[in-house]
C-alpha cells in the first residue's frame, strides 16, 4: 500500500519538505495502521526540520494526528479497526495520509470532540496540562507569566490556568494577538517589545510572578528570570527564538533562590496509564467548556512548507491543522 507523505533528506528551511509517494510498511506486532483525517502542526516540527533536534535522515515529519484505525497488527488490544483515535509522539511521520503507529500510544477520541479538535489539542493541551500541574503546580491566586500567549500552547494554557484560579499575564507581539489572548484566559497583556520585567513588577506590586512559562528561549531567558518572585520557578520549555545559552547558576542566587526546569512533554506521559490519565484531564476541560480550542489556520498537507513559514514568521495564532 502506498501513501503520500512529507519526507526530508536534509536539514534546513521549509523548502526541504518534499511530498512524495512512499510504501507503507507491513504492520509490526503491537502496531495499528491509522488513516489520518487531521494533522496537528507544532513548533517542534520546525526543530526536527531545521536539525535543532537532529535524528536520522531521510526522515518523515510531524508529531501529532487524528484518524481512523484501518488495520491492527498482532497482539493489539488497546484499539480496534474503525476506532477514531489521536496520538502524539515519535517516530515523526504524522505528515502523511496513512502510517503505522504503536497502538499502546493511540487514544480514543471521545464523542463531542471532532478529529480536527483532537489533532489541534493533544500535544499542545497535554503540554499545558503538565506545565500547570507538574513543572510549576499552580495555586489559585498565583500570578504567572506566559509567553506566546496567543499561540497554540498559549491559548490552551491561558484558559486552563484561568480555570484553576490563576492570574495569567500573557506576552504577545501584536494587538490582534493581544485581543485573542485576553479573550482566552489572560488577565493582563505585555507586548513583546516592551520592558517585560518592568511591566511584570508594575502588575504584581513589585513582587514578581510565581512562575514564568517561557517558550521563546534565547531572546527572553534572562529577562524571564528578572520577572520571578523569590523562590520563583522558571519553566523554559521551548526555543522559538533559538536555544537558551549556557548560564551561571549564580544568576539564580542573585535573584533570590530561583528554580529552573527544562521539561519535555514525553517525560510526563511515558506509560499508557499516565497518557490516559493526562488525556482524561484534557478531555474533561474540553468537555466542560473550561478550555476551547481555536483552529485559526488550515493548510493542505502539500502546503506544509507554507505552514512552517507562517508559523516561524509569527503569522499564526492558536492551533493549525494540515489536511491530508
Ligand atoms: N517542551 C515541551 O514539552 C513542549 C511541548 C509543546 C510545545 N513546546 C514549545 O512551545 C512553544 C509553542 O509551540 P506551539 O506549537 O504552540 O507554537 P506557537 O506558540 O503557536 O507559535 C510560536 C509563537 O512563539 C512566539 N515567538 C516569539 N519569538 C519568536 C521567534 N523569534 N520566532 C517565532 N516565534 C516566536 C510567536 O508568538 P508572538 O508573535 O505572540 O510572540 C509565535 O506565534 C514552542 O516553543 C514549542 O517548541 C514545548
Amino acid at each position: 500500500m502506498k501513501t503520500h507523505a512529507i519526507r526530508i533528506n536534509e536539514y534546513g528551511g521549509p523548502d526541504v519538505l518534499q511530498l512524495v509517494e512512499v510504501e507503507v510498511p507491513e504492520l509490526g506486532p503491537g502496531e495499528a495502521r491509522v488513516r489520518h483525517t487531521a494533522i496537528g502542526l507544532n513548533f517542534i516540527d520546525t526543530y526536527h526540520r531545521s536539525g535543532l533536534y537532529p535524528g536520522a535522515l531521510p526522515s518523515g515529519l510531524g508529531s501529532e494526528a487524528a484518524g481512523i484505525v484501518e488495520a491492527v497488527g498482532d497482539h493489539v488490544t488497546d484499539v480496534k479497526v474503525g476506532d477514531r483515535v489521536v496520538y502524539t509522539g515519535m517516530p515523526a511521520d504524522s505528515y502523511s495520509e496513512v502510517r503505522n503507529f504503536p497502538a499502546a500510544r493511540l487514544v480514543q477520541i471521545p464523542e463531542g470532540v471532532s478529529d480536527e479538535q483532537a489533532a489541534a489539542t493533544l500535544l499542545k493541551g497535554l503540554t499545558a496540562w503538565y506545565l500547570l500541574h507538574h513543572s510549576y503546580p499552580v495555586k489559585p491566586g498565583d500570578n504567572v507569566l506566559l509567553y506566546a500567549a496567543a499561540g497554540g500552547v498559549g491559548l490552551l494554557a491561558a484558559q486552563w490556568a484561568r480555570h484553576l484560579g490563576v492570574r495569567v499575564i500573557g506576552v504577545v507581539s501584536t494587538e490582534e494577538k493581544a485581543a485573542l489572548a485576553r479573550a482566552n484566559g489572560c488577565a493582563e497583556i505585555i507586548m513583546a517589545n516592551d520592558d517585560v520585567p518592568a511591566c511584570v513588577r508594575e502588575m504584581t506590586a513589585g513582587v514578581g510572578v510565581a512562575a514564568v512559562y517561557d517558550s521563546v528561549g534565547k531572546d527572553t531567558f534572562m529577562a524571564s528570570l528578572d520577572c520571578l518572585r523569590p523562590h520563583g520557578v522558571m519553566v523554559t520549555f521551548g526555543n522559538a527564538s533559538g536555544p537558551v545559552a549556557p548560564f551561571a547558576p549564580a544568576e539564580l542566587a542573585k535573584r533570590h533562590s530561583l528554580y529552573v526546569t527544562r521539561p519535555v512533554l514525553f517525560d510526563f506521559v511515558t506509560t499508557r496509564p499516565q497518557l490516559l490519565e493526562a488525556c482524561g484531564k484534557l478531555f474533561e476541560v474540553l468537555g466542560n467548556g473550561a478550555v476551547k480550542v481555536s483552529i485559526n489556520q488550515r493548510y493542505s498537507l502539500r502546503d506544509a512548507a507554507t505552514a512552517h513559514r507562517d508559523l516561524e514568521a509569527r503569522k499564526t495564532s492558536g492551533s493549525t491543522i494540515l489536511v491530508p
